[in-house]
């Protein structure tokens, strides 16, 4: 009997008790390897000896002070590195524990500062369709997964949602990827004259999309012509990248291949690599310089802001992520991870596509791959090839309601860093039988 409220209550989990490298191990003294990074958090795997160390070193030395009274040494080295390696412009980090914090802050501090420069009715957020923010009410309320949503619709704030950028689904037969791309950020003007554009605050999307559509990569141009209609209207674009950035699709920011630099980033999986809780903001200087003008605070604030063993513990893996070269490591792992599912799943009848950037990977399930059909949402396909791969000792993050919240199924891979090549051979293979063994058994 637990006294847990456990995500899921008609479910027992096995008891983690140990983890290294890409390994986690059970209480049992079974081995799972960790394909999925859990939510594709540890960038580095676990145990790793350098991070333990750092944690260790500042436990010893502070664990905490309240940042109303005391700033400390290793959040400004923390906030250092990641400004020296920001995209331009960027010239402030704010500190919280997560990615839903992180999305709330983003919002948070997009409001202010138009009230700060005297913009006060501008009020609403623009965001897509199928994309995960987090779970928190204003994290879900730009969130576009239905799903999700629902229950709690009647408690969000009104935002106005567009289309994803999802090529597989939604791009016509005898339509380019430009034009794809042209189609959409079309779209988006039109919400925005719909809105007013002096009423807009920003628009919020994943670089990349992940969790509830599966390692959605934007076409060549989007958040470049996205940049510039936001730029004409004086809106914020605040990119999430609280699961593709910091390095887990190959660059340290997804937007650098965009050739975009964000208002305001929020990042938080990866920079931590699941060692603490740990997520931020990224912000862009003029925004921080007008609050610094007006009235010389963000109005915002949590009692675990800027955490000295979350700061020591991120800090000590971005410093392994760039002396260990680990981004060249994931971009060449993440090229060997598609070669492998191209070879395992690129004529298989129930897969419809393989995507992905770097060590965030997808595939998406379909009935049928010509009509594109999804398999019956009921038969809650994805559920039953997380278990199966997990009997297999293979950790995979499946999901159902790819398409539309409700229909649809893909499995996202996101593996440490550190994977070898060996270890994307025993992850394809698992995942390869773990989808057969489950589409038969929905089928029988
Ligand atoms: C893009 C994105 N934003 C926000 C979140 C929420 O992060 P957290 O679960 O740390 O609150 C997630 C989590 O999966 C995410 O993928």
């Amino acid at each position: 009997m637990t006294h847990i409220l456990h995500r899921a209550l008609n479910r027992s989990f096995p008891v983690a008790v140990g983890g290294e490298g890409t390994t986690l191990v059970d209480a049992g003294g079974r081995r799972y390897l960790d394909a999925s990074g859990g939510a594709a958090v540890s960038c580095l795997g676990h145990g790793h000896p350098d991070v333990r160390a750092a944690m260790h070193r500042q436990i010893d030395r502070l664990a905490y002070a309240h940042t109303s009274f005391f700033t400390s040494e290793v959040a400004e080295s923390l906030a250092d590195t990641l400004v020296a390696d920001a995209p331009e412009g960027i010239g402030h980090v704010y500190f919280v524990s997560g990615g839903s914090e992180a999305v709330e802050a983003a919002l948070k501090m997009a409001r202010q500062y138009f009230v700060e420069i005297g913009q006060p009715q501008r009020r609403h957020f623009i965001a897509r369709r199928q994309s995960y923010h987090g779970n928190t009410l204003g994290a879900l309320a730009v969130g576009g997964n239905e799903w999700r949503r629902r229950p709690f619709a009647p408690l969000l704030v009104d935002v106005a949602h567009v289309s994803p950028c999802y090529e597989y689904r939604d791009r016509r037969p005898d339509e380019s990827a430009e034009a794809y791309g042209r189609r959409l950020v079309d779209e988006l003007a039109a919400q925005i004259d719909a809105l007013g554009a002096e009423n807009v605050i920003g628009f919020v999307a994943e670089t990349v999309g992940g969790a509830t559509a599966g390692a959605i990569e934007p076409v060549a141009g989007y958040f470049g012509a996205i940049r510039e209609l936001c730029d004409r209207h004086g809106i914020l674009l605040i990119l999430d990248e609280v699961m593709c950035g910091m390095g887990r699709t190959g660059t340290l920011h997804a937007c650098e291949l965009e050739g975009v630099a964000p208002d305001l980033m929020t990042i938080a999986k990866g920079l931590g690599g699941g060692y603490q809780p740990i997520g931020a903001v990224l912000v862009q200087s003029r925004i921080v310089e007008a609050f610094s003008r007006g009235s010389g605070f963000f109005q915002h604030g949590h009692t675990y802001l800027g955490h000295p063993v979350a700061c020591a513990a991120a800090l000590a893996v971005q410093r392994v992520v760039r002396r260990d070269g680990l981004l060249a490591a994931c971009r060449d792992m993440g090229e060997a991870l598609h070669a492998r599912l191209r070879e395992r799943f690129g004529a298989h009848p129930h897969v419809g596509d393989i995507r992905g950037r770097g060590l965030l990977r997808a595939i998406e399930l379909v009935a049928d791959r010509e009509t594109r059909d999804s398999f019956d949402p009921a038969t809650k396909l994805h559920a039953r090839i997380r278990q199966e791969a997990m009997s297999r000792g293979v950790l995979v993050y499946p999901m159902g309601g790819t398409i539309d919240g409700l229909r649809g199924d893909h499995v996202l891979l996101a593996p440490p860093f550190v994977v070898s090549p060996g270890e994307l051979d025993a992850i394809v293979e698992a995942l390869g039988a773990a989808v057969d063994a489950s589409i038969a058994a929905v089928r029988s």
